[in-house]
């Protein structure tokens, strides 16, 4: 052999090594097929060692390395292992099928055979989504307050400043319980019962049911909305925005822009509703179907607390300013993930919950 130069050495394996290390590799092997009793797992722990990305491939391109007249016997080493594995594998799917048969054969029932392995569950989506918007806003200092969903007229309605004979009161939307008691509409309740209950500064979201008689593919007479509130001195405009872009932002991970139109909500002053870029097209595609190709989805309502809202729970109406929003969570559920009928949320189809 010609002279081994220092800067050739690393490239050279000992065949007494690697056959140490397939020896070690074929032993690995026999102890992992050992608790296995389901071919699919049998069949992809073979692909793991013989597949041609496998562990045996990859071991066996260290032959080159080793010195030329070592080679045969590390490959005898090698076709050994190999056959091993593939006998064993041989062994564990027959032993499987016969154990298979015999179970037939005696159709009694074994209770020696292992039980099926259940499905690990995980959390609904919309708990997860509702999760992740209390992560979100206690970031921000906001604390999580709640209210009943059997709910006073006065709370849901009138004291959010939602006169009698208001289209919001109207039968065809609420489910009256008597004549002064509903079931909440809207979160927007626990703005209410919130301010009722403590002096400012508030800083609250308010996650929870709501119903309303409103029943079609985007309309449920039961839902999740979410409600902000925060009041304080020099609260502005402003602080709407910047909380909700922030908002928007976390949940679809994206520097997406939102924007307010002008709207009118009885409790608010002025009153806007909140669009964001539309997360899948982000405004570029005339024919997006998400965003029917305006470039901008709707999340939501929003706008600054109604002197008249503070007059009812006692607040100072001059020195205290708040802003106040309101979203429904399976919404913004559906923009995220592409969800197209509302219904799937609730019909505990396994189908559809795996997805998330
Ligand atoms: N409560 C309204 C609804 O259910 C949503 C809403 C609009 C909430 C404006 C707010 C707000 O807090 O300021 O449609």
């Amino acid at each position: 052999m010609g002279a081994v130069t220092a800067s050739s050495l690393e490239f050279i394996v000992s065949a007494q090594e690697l056959i140490v290390r397939i020896e070690e590799l074929g032993n690995q092997f026999a102890a992992a097929i050992e608790p296995l009793t389901d071919e699919q797992e049998i069949r992809n722990l073979q692909a793991q060692y013989m597949g041609r990305k496998g562990q045996v491939s990859q071991l066996m391109k260290q032959m080159g390395k080793v010195p030329a007249q070592d080679r045969r016997t590390v490959g005898e080493v090698f076709n050994r292992v190999k056959e091993g594995i593939t006998d064993a594998v041989a062994a564990r799917l027959d032993a499987l099928e016969e154990a298979a048969q015999a179970a037939d054969l005696a159709r009694t029932v074994d209770v020696s055979l292992p039980g099926r392995r259940p499905r690990p569950g995980h959390l609904h989506l919309l708990t997860q989504v509702h999760e992740e918007f209390r992560a979100i806003f206690s970031e921000l200092g906001f604390e999580l307050a709640e209210g009943p969903q059997i709910e006073t007229d006065f709370h849901c309605f009138e004291a959010l400043a939602i006169p009698k004979g208001h289209p919001a009161r109207d039968m065809q939307d609420t489910f009256y319980i008597d004549d002064d008691v509903v079931l909440r509409t809207h979160t927007s309740s626990v703005q209410i019962r919130t301010m009722q209950s403590q002096p400012p500064p508030v800083k609250i979201i308010s996650p929870g049911v709501v119903y309303r008689r409103d029943d079609d593919p985007t309309h449920s007479p039961m839902f999740t909305q979410l409600e902000g509130l925060m009041v304080d001195e020099g609260v502005r405009f402003s602080d709407l925005h910047g909380v909700l872009r922030h908002l928007v932002r976390r949940f679809f991970g994206e520097a997406l822009e939102i924007r307010f139109r002008p709207s009118y909500f009885p409790f608010v002053e002025p009153g806007a509703e909140v669009d964001m870029q539309c997360s899948f097209c982000k405004g570029g595609d005339p024919s997006c179907r998400l965003c029917k190709g305006t470039g901008w989805l709707e999340i939501g309502g929003s706008g600054m607390v109604d002197p008249d809202v503070f007059g009812h729970v006692g607040y100072d109406a001059e020195r205290w300013t708040g802003f106040a929003f309101g979203m429904g969570m399976e919404r913004m559920a559906m923009l995220r993930h592409g969800v197209n009928d509302i219904k799937l949320y609730y019909e505990g189809d396994m189908r559809f919950l795996r997805q998330f």
